[in-house]
């Protein structure tokens, strides 16, 4: 499948980026755990250079647990902070103040070594869109800090929300765009969700989706749509989206199949979790 996808304000996002680095002192990176390579952006690490990173692994709870705790060790093993987290449920959420103060202990040594004692870590949130920065912001800071400068234009300057005497956020999320040269990568972020759906093709989607599940997870289609073991094992992914159909029924003008229709209730199902824990790359395996 060929992604074609370019969305239009990316240079103007990443020149709001670079100024706004300026100002910070750690930069949070959220990635979706369930393709935690897919869904960085490069660019991050040049904008971001010589700035404490810490990276949350967010939708933790939708990504296979093993996999979560892979993935930490990857990026431990690479010098980052990381924590697992769930931004809609708020778990994992206080583990992330001391780990701050751990990423940042330079700088506040640096402070105290210059008389300045107490000043807050400055902080900003990045990722690609449907990451979760907004939901993420909104239970960090609490019900009392929704936002305040998310229409384009309004936020004159920066805006910083005062988490607690330590840290402040940001309020502007920065959007990074994701990098999909490479069509595994567009098709990783087709499948979470993170591309929208009218410009790709469901049913192509949804097959590449079963050909890796059969491979990885063949026990979650069984589960959810009471398939034989049969079914799943050996046979071709377009007989696996036929018989989603059947057990949906998905059908068109009598009995024909609605193939199309049961690729969107596969791909909801995947999204939602309905279809368990499922991560989509591995790191040892990285992004193929
Ligand atoms: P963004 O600012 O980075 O673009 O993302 P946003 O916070 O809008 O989140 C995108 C979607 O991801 C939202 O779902 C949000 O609820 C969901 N989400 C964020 N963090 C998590 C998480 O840790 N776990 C799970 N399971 N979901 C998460 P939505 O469908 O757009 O809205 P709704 O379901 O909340 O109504």
């Amino acid at each position: 499948m060929n992604v074609q996808w370019y969305p239009g304000h990316m240079t103007k996002a990443k020149r709001m980026m670079q100024e706004n680095i300026k100002l910070i002192d750690l930069i949070i990176e959220l990635l979706d755990a369930r393709v935690p390579l897919s869904s960085r952006n490069p660019d991050i690490d040049e904008l971001g250079k010589n700035k404490a990173r810490l990276i949350l692994l967010n939708k933790a709870d939708l990504a296979d647990e093993r996999c979560n705790d892979a993935w930490m060790e990857y990026f431990k093993a690479r010098g980052c902070f990381v924590v697992k987290v769930n931004a809609k449920s708020g778990a994992g959420l206080k583990q992330i103040q001391p780990v701050v103060q751990e990423a940042c202990r330079e700088k506040i040594e640096r402070d105290r070594r210059r008389g300045i004692l107490n000043r807050p870590v400055r902080a900003m949130v990045v990722g690609i869109p449907n990451v979760g920065k907004s939901t993420f912001i909104n239970s960090f800071a609490g019900k009392a800090c929704t936002k305040t400068g998310n229409k384009p234009g309004v936020t004159k300057g920066a805006q910083w929300i005062k988490l607690n005497k330590q840290l402040e956020l940001l309020d502007t999320p920065g959007i990074l765009w994701p990098k999909f040269e490479d069509q595994q990568v567009g098709m990783k972020l087709a499948m979470i969700g993170s591309i929208k759906d009218e410009i790709l093709n469901t049913e192509e989607l949804a097959l590449s989706l079963i050909r890796f599940l059969v491979q990885w997870y063949p026990e979650s289609l069984e589960k959810r749509y009471t398939m034989a073991d049969g079914i799943i094992a050996g046979t071709d992914p377009v007989a696996v989206l036929e018989s989603v159909a059947k057990v949906r029924g998905c059908i068109v003008k009598g009995s024909q199949l609605d193939i199309t229709k049961a690729a969107g209730i596969l791909l909801e199902d995947y999204r939602s979790g309905r279809l368990g824990r499922i991560t989509l790359e591995f790191p040892d395996i990285g992004n193929k």
